[in-house]
């Protein structure tokens, strides 16, 4: 949540801030600004709205050329998405400029201290503290910015980023990191601060991950790293392994029609690496021994959203592959049940940003309690991996449309690949069980393909849709989560009133639902295998048809049980139980975006909402 970008350097400080706050707007998008040091003094220019506005008002009120500067592109917390709450904040001097990322949670007491000193504060915001803080620390500091910034963070309470220049330090940028994310950009006289190193790639691919408590200080010629405490920090600098044009939209209207299409690659690139010559697991990166995995007698998936979907899909294969018993929770409700945890357990966080806080705060309450954690991350050095014991990166590239689509694929990969590795270290599967599972699992980047290619009626029938108010999404076993994750995406997008529902559970109430043209999607699972379970949902087609419900039923190839039921049929490639979500999530994401952008809404920045979560 927030986008912040730092830059000093030979370049003109405001493009690079503006093209980097470009590429963090799936941050947020309630307000943005940019401050830039020039001749000894600075300016800062900020709006209300999307970047654009920013732009637009940067027309009119052009800031001076400097190679010093700062932006932010803001998810609101303290107070609404106005000009004045925008970031950045300043002093009463205007000699200091700082953005946040965060919340500050001591930001009353702290307001009414500076009030009774006589600063004078003018926004909502609990940001607005630390740069009046700042300037008192800067001055008491004999102009140390870095020191005036660990001085002022020392006093803070919460999760925060914070990046801040001031007028008597030109060419200093400095940043503070507790618990938000915040990456350096290593370049050549040059140098960048950002929550995401998307917004610096074009320049460098050098970066540094910068840890907890820590506070940068940028000059053009290079870059230092101390503790809150001022001593000097450990740092780990690592190389981006994916350029500029993975976080451009390659000709796609929006970045989640393109997120959409990278899926069959993003799963086969989930799956490289990690089956040995003999088809077997090897997944060295887990670097939690046999020997302990061995000994967990319990699995606990905690993650968010469309995250906590693919845990939910996840848990069914642990038990189904383990015998492993394994909950899947909410990570907001997590650590505030008590959970039962010992050294025995094994946790999986599953985050596609590695920042959502509520799935940090679940693992960390984990491991107070001895637990053994796991990430499943597709995000390099974000804080969830490093905090973990261990962690599995799903290689889906950089996600930036807000609504998750490449990522759930690949953390229903990666979840399998964990399901299937502990059944091959425990001995539960045997060898061949696995390598059939792997063959199975490696066939499926195609499958995904296949649907793609379909995807035409999909759209048509979205299309049509579009003046309804309500979809209902319903499926059994792992169609369950699929009609979550579907009803998910329609909300998100569509704006529109969207449930999924466990098919079984229709006849204890959700049925009075059911009305003339109701459109109901329904996930069949394959009539092979578990035939029994397909005959149930099939049964439970005829009962909504009966009460008037418009069907959309989603089947694989050639079950034609489901035909005189089908309003609407969507086709998908037979594959085995446990992995159909991964193709049958596919046509609802399609059909959620085509969906959204009939009813005109903005597909890649939908209201309210924000791709990386990092407040409680
Ligand atoms: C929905 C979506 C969200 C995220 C959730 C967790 O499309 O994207 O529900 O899945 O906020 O985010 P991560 O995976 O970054 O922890």
């Amino acid at each position: 949540m927030c986008g912040i970008v730092g830059y000093v350097g030979a370049q003109s400080a405001l493009d690079v801030v503006i093209a980097g706050l470009k590429r963090l707007e799936y941050r947020g998008y309630d307000s943005a600004g940019v401050a830039v040091l020039a001749d000894g003094g600075l300016d800062s220019v900020k709006k209300a709205g999307k970047l654009v506005n920013l732009e637009k008002e940067l027309v009119g009120h052009p800031l001076p050329a400097g190679s010093t500067g700062l932006g932010h592109t803001r998810w609101a917390t303290h107070g609404g998405p106005t000009d004045v709450n925008a970031h950045p904040h300043l002093d009463n001097a205007g000699r200091v400029a700082v953005v946040h990322n965060g919340i500050i949670e001591n930001f009353a007491e702290l307001r009414a201290e500076l009030a009774e000193r006589g600063h004078k504060l003018e926004s909502e915001t609990d940001t607005e503290v630390v740069a009046h803080l700042l300037a008192e620390q800067f001055d008491a500091a004999s102009g140390d910015l870095a020191e005036a910034m660990r001085r002022v963070c020392r006093r803070l309470h919460g999760a925060f980023t914070l990046v801040a220049v001031h007028a008597d330090a030109p060419e200093v940028v400095v940043g503070a990191r507790r618990n938000s994310p915040l990456v350096v950009g290593v370049g050549e006289g040059e140098n960048f601060l950002a929550s995401d190193v998307a917004a610096f790639i074009a320049h460098t691919r050098s970066a540094i991950e910068l840890g907890q408590d820590q506070v940068v200080e940028l000059r053009r010629e290079g870059v230092t790293v101390t503790n809150f405490d001022g001593s000097v920090a450990t740092v780990r600098a690592y190389h981006v392994d994916w350029d500029a044009s993975a976080a451009e939209k390659g000709g796609y209207d929006y970045f989640m029609l393109k997120e959409i299409a990278e899926q069959p690659k993003a799963v086969a690139d989930t799956l490289l690496g990690r089956i040995d010559a003999s088809g077997l697991l090897t997944l060295d990166e887990v670097r939690i021994p046999a020997s302990v995995l061995r000994e967990v007698d319990k699995v606990v998936i905690v993650a968010c959203g469309t995250a906590y979907h693919a845990g939910m899909i996840a848990k069914l294969a642990i038990e189904h592959w383990t015998r492993i018993p394994c909950e899947t929770e909410l990570a907001s409700e997590f650590r505030y049940r008590d959970p039962i945890l010992d050294q025995r357990t094994l946790v999986i966080a599953i985050s596609q940003s590695g920042e959502t806080m509520d799935t940090l705060m679940a693992l960390r309450h984990a491991r107070e309690q001895g637990a053994k954690v796991l990430a499943v991350c597709n995000t390099n050095g974000s804080t969830i991996p490093r905090e973990s014991d261990a962690v599995l990166y799903t290689h889906a590239g950089p996600e930036v449309a807000v609504a998750s689509t490449k990522a759930f694929l690949t953390q229903l990969v990666a979840c399998y690949l964990v399901a299937l590795y502990l059944g091959q270290v425990r001995g539960t599967k045997w060898g061949d069980e696995i390598r059939a599972v792997i063959r199975e699992l490696s066939d499926i980047a195609a499958a995904v393909d296949t649907v793609l290619e379909t995807m035409e009626p999909v759209r048509a029938l979205a299309r049509s849709l579009a003046d309804k108010n309500t979809v209902l999404f319903l499926g059994r076993h792992v169609g369950y989560p699929v009609a979550l994750e579907g009803a998910l995406k329609l909300k998100e997008l569509a704006y529109m009133h969207a449930e999924g529902f466990a098919a079984g559970e229709l006849k204890h109430g959700p049925i009075a639902l059911i009305e003339e043209d109701l459109p109901v999607v329904v996930v069949v699972p394959s009539p092979r295998g578990r035939s029994v379970l397909h005959d149930k949902i099939v049964s439970n087609i005829q009962e909504i048809r009966a009460r008037g419900a418009r069907t959309i039923v989603i089947a694989e190839e050639g079950d034609e049980a489901v035909v005189p039921y089908a309003d609407h049929l969507i086709r998908i490639p037979a594959t085995p139980t446990l992995l159909q979500p991964l193709v049958a999530a596919v046509p609802l994401q399609v059909f959620a975006c085509e969906l959204a952008t009939a009813r005109g809404n903005e597909v890649d920045q939908p209201r309210n909402l924000a791709k990386s979560v990092t407040v409680e």
